[in-house]
């Protein structure tokens, strides 16, 4: 397995992959990889020729400069994971300025909204930062698809706005989110919780699968004021936010309407590790 520190000898091994009309897959990460990451690069190995894992904490997308510190670097146990996944993959681990030469800034987007909600309404400048560094690693690797994980929603329907907006050429496929067995869905930020945090972690996933439930007969609004309700008394986690958004605009939603449909998203809070989670609503 190659790893490539340099967009330079990266990008010649790409054109000679292309060249042989091989297809190159895409899966952008920060690393401290888990079985979440695996599952897509098992689907990106399933879908293309050459499959290219980008490693990368990429320090423009954090609004807290704690968190960006704290973020777990675990270079040489994730080429070790990613080596036992496949010998067809190549790592791109680049530093900063390999990535973004001297000015570390972002660049300015917009996409139809789905920026103003949510992660982006309590992470001041986190999608600015994302589109940033996904725009410039399609650049750099110019791949015919890229793969991201359905944990998190908002960032994938942005990468989708992202490809509509630039016009630049990589099919995005979402991925499905990986659970640890008790339903708390995959995150590197789940190292950082306690024994007893992340068994107590997976109500968030009990929540939602709740309110699917009641989302076949009961309102919205019900549903928002019966979520606050399970949170308010709960020992551990605090609710930061709980929408329910149409899939396409995650505006949120007025009244269901035919044809359309929705996600439940929460972000909470065990102590200091900050967790998100979604699920589908309605078929879609
Ligand atoms: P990171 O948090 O490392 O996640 C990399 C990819 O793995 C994302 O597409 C994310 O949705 C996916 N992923 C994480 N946990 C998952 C799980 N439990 N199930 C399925 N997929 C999961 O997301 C980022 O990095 C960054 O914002 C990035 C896109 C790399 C830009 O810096």
């Amino acid at each position: 397995m190659q790893v490539f520190k340099e967009k330079t000898p990266l990008k010649a091994a790409i054109r000679t992959a292309k060249s042989k009309e091989k297809t190159i897959g895409l899966v952008p990460t920060m690393g401290a990889l888990h079985e979440g990451h695996l599952s897509l690069v098992k689907q990106a190995l399933q879908a293309c020729d050459q499959v290219i894992v980008s490693i990368f904490v990429n320090p423009t997308q954090f609004d807290n400069a704690e968190d960006l510190e704290k973020y777990p670097r675990t270079l040489e146990e994730d080429i070790r994971l990613l080596k036992e996944a496949g010998s067809k993959l190549w790592v791109f681990a680049p530093t900063a300025n390999e990535l973004y030469g001297k000015n570390i800034s972002s660049e300015q987007f917009h996409f139809d909204g789905l920026e103003q909600v949510m992660e982006g309404k309590h992470r001041n400048g986190h999608f600015d930062g994302v589109g940033t560094i996904v725009k410039r690693l399609f650049e750099v690797i110019t791949p015919h698809k890229a793969f991201f994980g359905e944990k998190d929603f908002q960032q994938l329907q942005i990468v989708r706005k992202l490809i509509e907006k630039t016009g630049l050429p990589v099919q995005i496929v979402g991925c499905p989110i990986l659970r640890e067995d008790n339903g708390l869905a995959r995150s590197s930020r789940n190292e950082r919780l306690n024994t007893i945090e992340r068994e107590k972690a997976s109500f968030i996933y009990q929540t939602l699968l709740k309110a699917k439930e009641l989302f076949g007969t009961k309102s919205a609004e019900y549903i928002h004021n019966w979520v606050q309700e399970q949170f308010d008394s709960h020992p551990i986690l605090k609710l930061e936010y709980f929408e329910i958004a149409n899939t396409q605009t995650l505006e949120k939603i007025n009244r269901k309407r035919k044809g359309n449909t929705y996600r439940a998203f929460i972000a909470a809070y065990a102590g200091d590790v900050r967790l998100i989670d979604n699920i589908a609503l309605n078929n879609e």
